[in-house]
């Protein structure tokens, strides 16, 4: 039994997980309850995952609680995803988040997803004033905090990495999320080379000024697989020409701004290959890169509960008529108060 009765709860459901996460009295994270929708086929479909969240919801929180030893009185404040995010999953996650608050009578905290993903970041990791590197499914930002607010300095044009690895990965009958089994395919194909040539097969640049773009390369890569190339190959290719777009605009931000730390965050942070890229770029420009666990890189609750409690020490908290969830919520549009 933990002794201490004053818990922030956090409630994550902006796509395909619904998770339940805590921070104590001091704002330390404990690992979060998930559950992840994993279609058979196809991607997901935002009523089926609303409709999963809603179906696993009581349990896994009954799990929560139970694995901690607490009673739902011991929470203090609940705090939910507002934005951005699929509308039916949010609104799954703003219910049960006022239900909790009105229930309990506590405090109630909508947050930006966005910056929950960065603020689990710097405070696993220790970092002071990142320039962060946000690679998801849907979101893909290379951010630096400015009088403020975290300001986007490049963005991807079209769609997510993740989506992007997610897509190119269901073309070949992976099931979602596909991103783990093109790390895993790529590093095994590496394995076989005697001589890998690091470039691999060529694919079109990503890069966009300071932007990004993936499509082309997904086509691409496609093209390579039904023109007989190797699966484990265009894998590694592919993750080598997206992850080298991505450190590019990463370095570039870290020239312009001046920062010396690079902060890793989002699903697409789990991966091995990325993390390594990462970190021999900072080397090499005198600064170091950082990527928390993997639990904190996935979308998780306890990322939104430990937002929450910043918030809540800020003096924040969400009415009910404020409480509606923004499906297209920026990362730049919440008011940083705290200290970076
Ligand atoms: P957001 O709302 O922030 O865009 P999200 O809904 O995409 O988040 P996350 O859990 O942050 O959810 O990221 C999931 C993505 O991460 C999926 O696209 C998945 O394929 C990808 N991913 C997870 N692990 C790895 C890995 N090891 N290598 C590459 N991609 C990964
Ligand atoms: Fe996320």
């Amino acid at each position: 039994m933990i002794a201490m009765s004053l818990w922030t709860l956090g409630i994550e459901s902006t796509a395909h997980t619904l998770s339940f996460g805590l921070v104590d009295s001091n704002g330390t994270p404990y690992p979060a309850f998930s559950d992840t929708v994993r279609p058979d086929k196809g991607g997901i479909h935002p009523r089926e995952a609303a409709d999963h969240h809603k179906d696993i919801a009581n349990s896994l929180f009954t799990s929560l609680l139970e694995k901690y030893e607490l009673s739902p009185h011991d929470i203090s404040a609940v705090s939910y995803s507002q934005g951005p995010g699929l509308g039916p999953c949010l609104r799954v996650g703003a219910a049960i988040a006022r239900g909790i608050s009105s229930r309990l009578d506590v405090p109630l905290i909508g947050v930006n997803h966005c910056v929950a993903h960065i603020e689990i970041g710097r405070q696993q990791c220790g970092c002071s004033d990142p320039v962060l590197l946000y690679v998801s499914g849907g979101n893909t930002q290379v951010i630096a905090h400015h009088e403020g607010r975290y300001r986007v300095l490049g963005e991807t044009l079209d769609i997510g990495i993740g989506n992007m690895l997610d897509k190119f990965a269901r073309a070949q009958g992976i099931p979602f999320p596909g991103g783990p089994v093109i790390e895993k395919l790529a590093a095994e194909w590496l394995e076989t080379q005697h001589n890998p040539s690091l470039e691999g097969l060529e694919l079109p640049f990503a890069v966009r000024g300071m932007d990004l773009a993936f499509s082309g390369v997904m086509t691409a890569a496609q093209r390579l697989i039904d023109n007989g190339a190797d699966l484990g190959s265009v894998c590694w290719s592919l993750q080598e020409h997206a992850f080298a777009a991505c450190v590019e605009i990463a370095e570039r931000a870290l020239s312009h701004t001046g920062k010396k730390e690079l902060l890793l965050g989002g699903g697409v942070a789990c991966n091995t290959r990325l993390r390594t890229m990462c970190e021999q770029m900072a080397e090499e420009r005198e600064s170091t890169s950082h990527a928390p666990p993997r639990m904190y890189c996935i979308d998780n609750g306890t990322m939104i509960a430990l937002l929450g409690f910043i918030e809540l020490q800020e003096g924040r908290t969400t009415s009910y008529p404020e409480s509606g969830i923004d499906q297209y919520l920026r990362t730049d549009q919440t008011q940083v108060t705290w200290a970076v």
